[in-house]
């Protein structure tokens, strides 16, 4: 386990973001974006699980998703390839008690026309829950994919809403193809400042499709923070309420018009807190978020 400083600790109780990542909107309210077939709305920051994720670090990923729910935050994205992680998580979310303010997003590794519902039985028994709040057909690749089964889980009540992933940009024509054929409910996919190729036809396909979209790999696998190592954050962060690292690259992805929410991934809680704080306070407009790009890539 690791230790926290006491003011970290004090932090973590009251629930408010760490240095570097201390908020500068700390007391405005969390975004929230409607996803476009129902209404509800969903916290525009949540949590991937992707990695570390497993049982050695139990009670920081317990801590990481006490943040995510204290600061308001709801969305959880796992898979059955995340090692334990749906294990993990079902256990976690379950001696918190918290069932009912998580949104639980998982995916089928199968790419059945059937939806493998016996695949799903499985997401739901890890996950200590009698329904799934999404499930999506995890790194789609056949334009021609049928979303019949996962239409069909829906109507049985065993989940909420349906979905389809890619972050390989040879399948993002199969994703537009489905997305504008089946209008998923989401649509998860890869996208950051320096990784913006969704922009051209996804993006767009998502939003005529009404299809919710959450972004994965907002930090390119932590690959951005390296980029940026030798850089200072520029002043005109805090234009939009920026006081990390994180929450520029995030505040880039939720200043596009079609994105729902981003799931950064995270095992440490102090960063939990700081990614939250990107979905409070001021988002960029297009003039903005060109300038950032242009200070981040230079171009
Ligand atoms: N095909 C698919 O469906 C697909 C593919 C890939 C990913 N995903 C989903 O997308 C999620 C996000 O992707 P990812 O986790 O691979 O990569 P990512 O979110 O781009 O980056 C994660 C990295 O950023 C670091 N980080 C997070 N918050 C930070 C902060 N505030 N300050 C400094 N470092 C920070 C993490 O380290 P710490 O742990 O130390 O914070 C980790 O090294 C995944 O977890 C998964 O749920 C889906």
């Amino acid at each position: 386990m690791r230790n926290f400083s006491r003011r970290e600790s004090l932090a973590l109780g009251a629930g408010l973001a760490l240095t570097p990542g201390l908020a500068l909107a700390a007391d405005k309210p969390l975004i929230r974006r409607p996803i476009p077939h129902s209404g509800e709305m969903l916290p525009a920051v949540g949590l991937g699980t992707a990695n570390g994720f497993d049982e050695n670090a139990r009670s920081d990923l317990e801590s990481v998703i006490r943040a995510l729910l204290n600061q308001g935050g709801s969305v959880i994205d796992t898979a059955p390839s995340y090692g334990n992680a749906e294990q993990v998580i079902g256990d976690i979310v379950a001696a918190q008690n918290a069932r009912a303010k998580t949104f639980l997003a998982t995916k089928l590794e199968g790419l059945e026309v059937s939806g493998n519902a016996a695949e799903a039985q499985g997401c739901l028994s890890r996950l200590k829950t009698t329904r799934l709040d999404l499930l999506q057909l995890h790194n789609v690749r056949d334009p021609g994919q049928s979303l019949k089964g996962l239409n069909d889980l829906k109507a049985r009540g065993l989940i909420r809403y349906t979905g389809i992933t890619t972050t390989y940009e040879r399948a993002y024509g199969a994703a537009e193809a489905i997305v504008k054929r089946e209008k998923p409910d989401f649509l998860e996919v890869d996208y950051a400042i320096d990784n913006r190729m969704v922009e051209n036809r996804l993006l767009p396909a998502a939003q005529d499709a009404g299809t919710a979209v959450l972004v994965a790999l907002p930090f390119g696998r932590g690959n951005l923070f390296r980029e940026v190592q030798k850089k200072p954050l520029p002043d005109f962060a805090a234009e939009i309420d920026c006081s990390s690292w994180a929450q520029f690259f995030l505040k880039f992805i939720l200043g596009h018009p079609a994105v729902t929410a981003a799931i950064p991934g995270t095992s440490n809680p102090a960063h939990m807190i700081d990614d939250l704080a990107a979905a409070r306070g001021a988002l960029p407009d297009a003039r903005l978020r060109a300038r950032m790009a242009q200070y981040v890539t230079g171009s």
